[in-house]
């Protein structure tokens, strides 16, 4: 049996196009929580309205950490809405385009659909985007709000405790708990 895991998100966005279609389609990827007062997603579709060109959400990360993102290299800079002409997956700190990365929201086109599978039989998002951008750019848009790898353990109390703490029904209750916490804590120090 194929390892499907080792097929990676572009191999994961093909297996969908049947349901795609011809229509334009979002991928969100379950692992990077936005909060925001706009979703990141109506955020996007401003820009793709506008442009009818695939655009993928990117916040700046600090330049240690852009080995573990997709990095665009923007060009034209029209506020927070970046034409990109090349992307480069988890690259290492001396070879990253800029410090945005690519914050698990896009809103594609079924051209990327036709792009095929890669070295080592892996089909990379970032590397399918690549493609059509290296023909003509693309589009980001630098992303309003806080957003939280939940793939990580930290990230995820930190989505848990700053979700919380947003809402409005859940706030005082969580207000309360964390001030226990943190009481404790400073008695046992
Ligand atoms: C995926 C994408 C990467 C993107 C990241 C955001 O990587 O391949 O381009 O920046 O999500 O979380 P993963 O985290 O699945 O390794």
């Amino acid at each position: 049996m194929a390892n499907i895991q080792s097929l990676r998100l572009g191999h994961a966005v093909l297996c969908a196009r049947h349901f795609t279609g011809n229509d334009p389609f979002a991928v969100l990827l379950g692992d990077d929580v936005m909060v925001s007062e706009r979703p990141a997603l109506s955020q996007l579709m401003e820009v793709f309205e506008d442009k009818q060109r695939e655009v993928i959400g990117v916040q700046q990360v600090d330049r240690l950490d852009v080995s573990k993102y997709g990095m665009i290299r923007p060009a034209r800079i029209d506020g927070l809405v970046f034409e990109v002409t090349d992307l480069v997956e988890k690259p290492a700190i001396h070879d990253a385009p800029s410090d945005l990365a690519v914050m698990g929201r896009y809103l594609l086109t079924p051209i990327l659909l036709g792009i095929e599978r890669g070295a080592g039989n892996e089909i990379q998002l970032t590397d399918a985007l690549k493609i059509i951008a290296h023909e003509s750019p693309i589009y980001a848009k630098q992303l309003d709000g806080i957003r939280f790898d939940v793939g990580d353990k930290l990230g995820s109390f930190k989505a848990t405790a700053a979700i919380g703490l947003i809402r409005h029904d859940m706030r005082p209750a969580m207000l309360a708990y964390m001030q226990s916490i943190l009481m404790r804590e400073a008695k046992q120090a």
